[in-house]
């Protein structure tokens, strides 16, 4: 990676391509009922699509790690794209899954691309993180740090699903989504904002880690659904307030809005509360569940390619989950 000054830097980036990949395995809520039935464990598909809006959710199995998945949803970003692996000067993979402790999930991603030498690194913002990798790699490329990069969100929360806490294990999924951010004249991201607020770290936390070769603490994920709730239905208006703001737009020039697809309730709130109609709200978590990470470029994807988002409109991505984290991009597709 080389740095330009910023008199010879480009000035803005655009997102030039979209691509996503779920794991074949599609879990409906019956299925996944069913499988906490056996060890008596009640729940059913009506309490999770009226709380939550989730039908069903993709696991991968147990071998296939977020890379893997980051793969074919970053193969499929560059060839909308138009770019060559070999043209990506930075690799950004946005996971609270990562692959291995260490190397990041970037730096496997990168091998598998056949890709070598361009930048790549993890960012650990949780559900917040693909807003805050798009941000980062926004801010390298206006700078002249990098002209073309890979931003992906993949997750595998199903490994850190806790199947005997049904207030949990029923919300979460699997998969990738990828964009390529190119150097360009013309905006393109307009404006983002970042947020995180510590003091909240307990309310959504997978509070393990590996010391002296043994697993400590709980590798599971563990929720106070109601204060998150709570915090993210506060966090949404605002910060997409602040960063229209920023970009001296108004919510009526909002095309469609991306909030991290965690709960419907909260989606829709947020749409509402932006004046927007709910037929500008793009919902993937019916089908795809919480894919934290993930979640935000896998609903772009699905929206580019049902046609539905088009060049040239004005699409608002928010993310919201643990840390506290929380952010906005307000961007020209
Ligand atoms: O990704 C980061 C961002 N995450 C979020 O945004 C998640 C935010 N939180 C939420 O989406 C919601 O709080 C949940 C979907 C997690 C829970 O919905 P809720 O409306 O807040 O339900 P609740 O926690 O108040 O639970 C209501 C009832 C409880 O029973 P009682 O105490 O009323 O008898 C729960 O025990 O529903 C019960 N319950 C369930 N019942 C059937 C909790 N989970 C289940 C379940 N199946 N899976």
């Amino acid at each position: 990676m080389t740095t330009a000054s910023p008199r010879n830097a480009p000035r803005f980036s655009r997102i030039l391509g979209t691509g996503s990949y779920l794991p074949a395995n599609r879990v409906t809520n019956a299925a996944l009922a069913e499988r906490l039935a056996r060890d008596g464990i009640e729940t059913s598909h009506d309490w999770i699509v009226e709380r939550t809006g989730i039908h069903a959710r993709h696991f991968a199995d147990p071998h296939v790690t977020s890379s893997d998945l980051a793969l074919p949803a970053s193969l499929a970003a560059l060839e909308a794209a138009g770019v060559r692996p070999d043209e990506i000067d930075l690799i950004i993979v946005a996971t609270s899954t990562p692959d291995m402790v260490f190397p990041s999930t970037a730096c496997l991603l990168q091998q598998k691309l056949g890709i070598h030498g361009c930048a790549a690194f993890d960012v650990q913002a949780v559900c917040s993180g693909f807003v805050y990798a798009l941000t980062v790699a926004d801010s390298m490329i206006r700078t002249g740090a990098a002209t073309k990069a890979l931003v992906i969100g993949a997750e595998v929360f199903s490994r850190i699903l806790d199947f005997k806490d049904r207030t949990t294990c029923v919300l979460f999924g699997d998969g990738a989504g990828a964009v390529v951010v190119g150097a360009s004249d013309e905006p393109g991201i307009l404006a983002s904002e970042l947020h995180a607020d510590g003091r909240h770290v307990d309310i959504l936390c997978t509070p393990g880690t590996v010391s002296g070769g043994e697993v400590l603490g709980h590798p599971l994920l563990k929720m106070d659904g109601q204060a998150v709730f709570k915090l993210a239905v506060g966090v949404l208006e605002k910060v997409a307030r602040s960063v229209l703001d920023k970009a001296g737009r108004t919510d009526a020039d909002i095309d469609w809005l991306i909030p991290h697809q965690a709960n419907i309730r909260i989606m829709q709130g947020t749409a509402k509360k932006l004046r927007m109609s709910l037929d500008k709200l793009i919902a993937t978590v019916d089908e795809h569940g919480n894919t934290s990470a993930a979640s935000i470029p896998l609903a772009f994807d699905a929206a580019v390619r049902a046609g539905k988002i088009k060049r040239g409109d004005t699409v608002m991505l928010e993310g919201v989950g643990g840390g506290f984290t929380w952010g906005a991009v307000l961007l020209d597709y």
